[in-house]
């Protein structure tokens, strides 16, 4: 379970994470949803240690989490073109192993080589592994990043907006993807969607953030509008 409490975050004296408190379980499909600017990005770097201005707690299956427990997959995807896709999925293990970066990719061991094949199968992308990495379309590459996650071994799964770029039918895809790791693989998957009728359908558990506090946490169905009207400013009495 990956576990957040207090998270608060601040800009100079602007506020914007008040305490948030989320949860999700191994197994369980997340999604925040939000207007643009409530604090979802802020929200995923703090659960990954990327947000120096962070405080509050983020444990993993009741411990403070270690710098591998938590993969994280973006927007835009941060693939090496040029290289393989294999070598990018092996990439995520570097870190895992010990490696750095100091690896050259034509010496990554056997052994990684067969895991980061199992991962592309995975994302049933094994038949590509051989071609570079660019060559691929957009929901393909989201695919890659998320086998290169895998490869991690993480207990948890940070996506921030894995669909913004694709079309429906590759978005459909990635979300259906992540949903089965969440609960074949028993991961805690956490993703950031602008699409509410997507966290609908793929989600377990939707949360609502709305200018830095949580205002919703439940049933992907529900009516979630009120995340998105303006704010109503209240006249001084
Ligand atoms: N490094 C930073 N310095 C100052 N302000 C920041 C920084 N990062 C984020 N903010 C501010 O924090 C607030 C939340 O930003 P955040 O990126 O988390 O929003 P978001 O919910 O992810 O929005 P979007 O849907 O547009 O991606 C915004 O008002 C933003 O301007
Ligand atoms: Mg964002």
């Amino acid at each position: 379970m990956l576990a957040l409490s207090g998270i608060t975050v601040s800009y100079g004296d602007r506020r914007v994470l008040h305490g948030v408190d989320v949860t999700v379980a191994r197994g369980e499909l997340l999604a925040v949803l939000g207007a643009n600017g409530c604090g979802k990005s802020t929200l995923l770097r703090a659960a990954a240690g990327l947000e120096p201005a962070a405080r509050g707690g983020v444990r993993v299956d009741g411990e403070p989490a270690g710098p591998l427990d938590i993969a994280m997959i973006f927007q835009h995807i941060h693939l090496v073109r040029r290289r393989s896709v294999l070598d990018n999925v092996c990439a995520g293990a570097l870190g895992r192993l010990g490696l750095g970066q100091s690896l050259v990719p034509a010496l990554f061991p056997k052994a990684l080589r067969e895991e980061a094949m199992a991962c592309l199968d995975r994302v049933g992308l094994a038949d590509r592994a051989h071609e570079r990495a660019g060559r691929l379309s957009g929901g393909q590459q989201q695919r890659v990043a998320v086998a290169r996650a895998l490869c991690q071994r993480p207990r948890v799964l940070l996506a921030d907006e894995p669909v913004s770029a694709l079309d429906p039918a590759a978005s459909e895809h990635v979300l259906a993807l992540l949903a089965e790791l969440a609960h074949d693989e028993r991961l805690a998957v956490l993703a950031v969607l602008h699409q509410p009728s997507l966290a609908a359908r793929h989600a377990d558990r939707v949360v609502g953030l709305r200018e830095g506090r949580v205002v919703l946490d439940g049933q992907p169905r529900q009516n979630v509008d009120v995340l998105y009207q303006p704010t109503v400013v209240k006249a001084a009495s």
